[in-house]
């Protein structure tokens, strides 16, 4: 029973969230466009027709927000900033304003003992960068760069820890790859261009960070799942071979290995990107963490329609299967694959989108509480099996804005009501509030 596992005493146990996805005040106090709200602006672009614009209004209510994650006692947060809040255009001026908004919350974090792990990228590309090209030209990596450092250079020593990108996989294949995310571009060629240009970008940044001396801990977070095949046939394990190197290895051995997987770059054949002399050397910096977003597996059917499995448990509202075996595969075949070379975990994002109800004020989201538990049991295996996993952040602390499924799809552990932005603790958070506090019990008695 997840009751009673153990986790080591310093576990970090969190809650994340992204700068699009809840702060709302989309252009307030010199805040300049990104990529997100543009996209959204379009109705076509979003399955419910909404924005960003109010999202949970967490600009105005960050203070709200950190005293419903003290009352569920975590121990950190994991939060990204808007880069065009603090440089509207993505290049030349800083917003002071903007800072300001991220102090503020820092210093409500800090006073109710908090620890922040900031992520500089979750997807919200200054629109003017956008305008010169976005991630498809080289040269936006170098203005990431300048971000990072000026990030760390004044703030850096107020976070835990600093992650660059969140998920490049999805920044490149669903901003690039199927155009489901912003800016909307489909082009399988331009998507594994833009991978390549967030690698380096993310190998700038650590290098211009390092160089401020900041005492955070420096990482990428990645989303990583297990591919299997559908069934035993040699056409499905090909798949899942592909499906593998293309979303996982492509990411990771760059960053742990300086080249790109072997399969991938074959089944890539003209589609390979431009690699220009030295660009290893700077995306393989030494990672003092890397943050694994696991939601679900991937199950690889040479049949049309795609053969399922029925082995998992079931799927969530997002249409993801369910499978917390899925992260014990996962990170120990990471681990057999780089070894020494793989730096400590943190699992960044873990967490279920379910078709809540409100009912007498409550919300009783026991299928939510069901696979985070599943899943802290798998994580306790990973770790029982020698993998260095430091932390959890469950997605997420509140209902937010879900992308192009905007409000949608809920996937907090606190509800949102979007008429008047109350928020209200469901279940699950109760469940998780609980279950932290148990083992800070046991962190006393050891
Ligand atoms: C991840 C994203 C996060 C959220 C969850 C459900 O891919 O990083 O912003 O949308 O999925």
């Amino acid at each position: 029973m997840t009751d009673s596992i153990q986790f080591p005493s310093n576990f970090l146990w969190g809650v994340a969230t992204s700068a699009f996805q809840i702060e709302g005040a989309w252009d307030a106090d010199g805040k300049g466009p990104s990529i997100w709200d543009t996209f959204s602006h379009n109705k076509a672009n979003i399955i419910d027709g909404t924005d960003g614009d109010v999202a949970c209004d967490h600009y105005h209510r960050y203070k709200d927000d950190v005293a419903l994650m003290s009352g569920l006692g975590v121990d950190a947060y994991r939060f990204s900033m808007a880069w065009s809040r603090v440089q509207p255009e993505g290049k030349g001026a800083w917003n002071e304003k903007g800072f300001d908004f991220y102090k503020r919350l820092l210093d409500e974090l800090e006073a109710k003992n908090i620890k922040s792990h900031l992520t500089l990228y979750h997807w919200d590309l200054p629109q003017g960068l956008q305008n010169d090209g976005g991630w498809l030209n080289r040269d936006i990596a170098f203005r990431f760069a300048e971000y990072a450092g000026e990030v760390a250079r004044r703030l850096g020593d107020r976070f835990e820890a600093i992650a660059t990108h969140n998920e490049p996989w999805c920044t490149a294949n669903l901003g690039y790859g199927n155009g489901q995310f912003a800016p909307g571009v489909a082009d399988k060629k331009q998507a594994i261009q833009v991978s390549h240009h967030l690698l380096l970008s993310h190998g700038l940044a650590m290098q211009s960070m390092r160089a401020t001396n900041t005492k955070a801990d420096l990482g990428i977070v990645l989303n990583l799942w297990t591919a299997d095949p559908a069934t035993d046939s040699a056409e499905d394990k090909r798949l899942a071979e592909a499906e593998w190197a293309n979303s996982n290895l492509w990411f990771m051995d760059p960053l742990f290995k300086k080249k790109y997987p072997e399969l991938s770059l074959e089944l890539h054949g003209a589609n390979a990107p431009d690699v220009k002399e030295g660009d290893f050397d700077i995306i393989a910096q030494k990672n003092d963490f890397l943050g694994v977003n696991y939601y679900r597996r991937e199950v690889m059917s040479a049949e049309v329609p795609p053969k399922k499995r029925t082995d998992g448990n079931g799927w969530t509202d997002m249409g993801w299967e369910i499978y917390p075996q899925g992260l014990v595969d996962l990170l120990t075949k990471m681990k057999d694959i780089y070894g020494d070379a793989l730096p400590p975990i943190y699992i960044t994002e873990n967490g279920m989108a379910v078709a809540d109800q409100k009912v007498d004020g409550k919300i009783n989201d026991t299928a939510r509480i069901e696979y985070v538990r599943t899943h802290l049991e798998a994580m306790k295996t990973c770790l029982d099996k020698g993998v260095d996993v430091r932390g959890y952040f469950l997605w997420s602390l509140m209902d937010n804005f879900e992308w192009n499924s905007g409000y949608a799809k809920r996937f907090g552990i606190v509800w949102v009501d979007y008429d008047t932005l109350a928020r209200t603790p469901k279940a699950s958070a109760l469940w998780y509030r609980d279950f932290i506090a148990r083992q800070r019990e046991s962190r006393k008695a050891a």
